[in-house]
């Protein structure tokens, strides 16, 4: 008479073992996946405890009084570079008169800029498309087709007030938080 088949009481049969097989690969990949996982996650939630020298930076003071007229320099904050720009009145003139409804990002000169310090232009110097550091500022000399800011990593030209006007950046040149603690001297961050 026959018995309940047991299939642990036997040898597979070559479509058993394939199954075991694949159940194993699943598991050992699942196991793995959650093992890659963990020391995936490790790295990003030690980066939400911010170190003494990331906080140390979270703002940083800038002395403007060197910068003459028509130069500029850049600085770091948060490991990004940041243009400050002591901006001519003639470029201030031209940007202001930029019709900023035909911009791809529309921002008039005077919302990227600050009320009694419109020939400082501060701006976080980082092309919106993809990240590279575009030129303009390190020399203090305007590139690009708009006598402004040129990142030659794929051709994206943005205007002496940091606007996108052609090439693949999507947006202007991002304005920091900033805050001017005297006429010659400011704090970002
Ligand atoms: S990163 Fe600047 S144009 Fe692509």
């Amino acid at each position: 008479m026959a018995t309940a088949d047991n299939a642990m009481d036997r040898p597979a049969t070559h479509a058993e073992d394939g199954v075991r097989r694949r159940d194993f690969i699943y598991i050992a990949t699942a196991a793995f996946g959650g093992i890659g996982a963990a020391a995936a996650i490790w790295p990003f939630l030690d980066q939400m405890n911010p170190s003494a020298d990331v906080l140390a930076l979270a703002s940083v003071e800038v002395d403007l009084a060197p910068i003459a007229e028509g130069q500029g320099i850049k600085v770091n904050w948060r490991g990004k570079p940041v243009f400050i720009r002591h901006m001519r009145a003639a470029e201030v003139q031209e940007a202001q008169q930029a019709d900023v409804s035909s911009l791809r990002d529309p921002q008039s000169f005077d919302d990227r800029t600050q009320e009694g310090h419109r020939q400082w232009l501060i701006q976080i110097g980082v092309c919106t498309h993809l990240g590279c550091i575009p030129m303009g500022i390190a020399d203090g000399e305007p590139r690009g087709d708009y006598n402004g800011y040129f990142c030659p990593c794929h051709g994206s030209h943005y205007d002496n007030a940091g606007r996108i006007r052609k090439g693949p950046a999507p947006t202007n040149l991002e304005i920091p938080a900033y805050e001017f603690l005297s006429d010659t001297s400011v704090r970002i961050g």
